[in-house]
């Protein structure tokens, strides 16, 4: 009886759906392949000595995971488990710096995408919480795939001129250390 009373004061109800769950823990194994992804660009542009570049991508990849926790937060806010999945190697190919930002905003566009599904999905599944959470994202992705495309148009622009890529370099360098400061 005793029990009886305990187990159901404790009993933790979800307050989401489980296709809506099994849909936000799939975003989060996104944002953090997301997150791994941007430190191989990082890395990469580190190693050839674009210094800049590889500042403004390991900030990007902390965002990125700060994305997942933040969508973790929401999650476990709402009495639902967090599923913590295998994280995906990062398949991009690059040889040079402006592919890699061709790269960053192709996997923008497709996290973009996602976003907008699970958007759809909460609709549908009239999961009202997670539609305000979710705008936060759209948001979030308007802003980071204007500014990964203008990125990648710059280096696109730039790509047979040394001494405009060392420039654009020292830019991204000086703005990641200005957000820094910020933070
Ligand atoms: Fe969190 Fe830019 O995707």
């Amino acid at each position: 009886m005793l029990d009886d009373v305990f187990n159901s004061f404790f009993k933790i109800e979800p307050m989401l759906s489980e296709v809506v769950q099994k849909a936000l823990n799939d975003q989060i194994n996104m944002e953090f392949r997301s997150s791994y992804s941007y430190l191989a660009m990082s890395s990469f542009c580190a190693i050839h000595n674009f210094p800049g570049c590889a500042s403004w991508l390991q900030i990007q990849s902390e965002e990125e995971n700060d994305h997942a926790m933040r969508l973790r937060a929401f999650l476990l806010d709402r009495n639902c488990p967090l599923v913590l999945q295998p994280i995906e190697a990062p398949s991009a190919k690059y040889t040079t710096i402006p592919e890699v930002f061709a790269a960053a905003l192709q996997s923008e566009i497709a996290v973009s995408q996602s976003i907008d599904n699970l958007y759809e999905l909460a609709h549908k599944e009239k999961a009202f919480a997670a539609l305000v959470e979710l705008q936060w994202f759209i948001s979030e992705q308007v802003e980071e795939e204007k500014t990964v495309r203008d990125i990648a148009a710059k280096f696109e622009m730039l790509k047979d001129d040394p001494s405009g890529l060392i420039d654009l370099d020292g830019d991204l360098g000086a703005r990641s250390a200005e957000e820094a400061a910020a933070n």
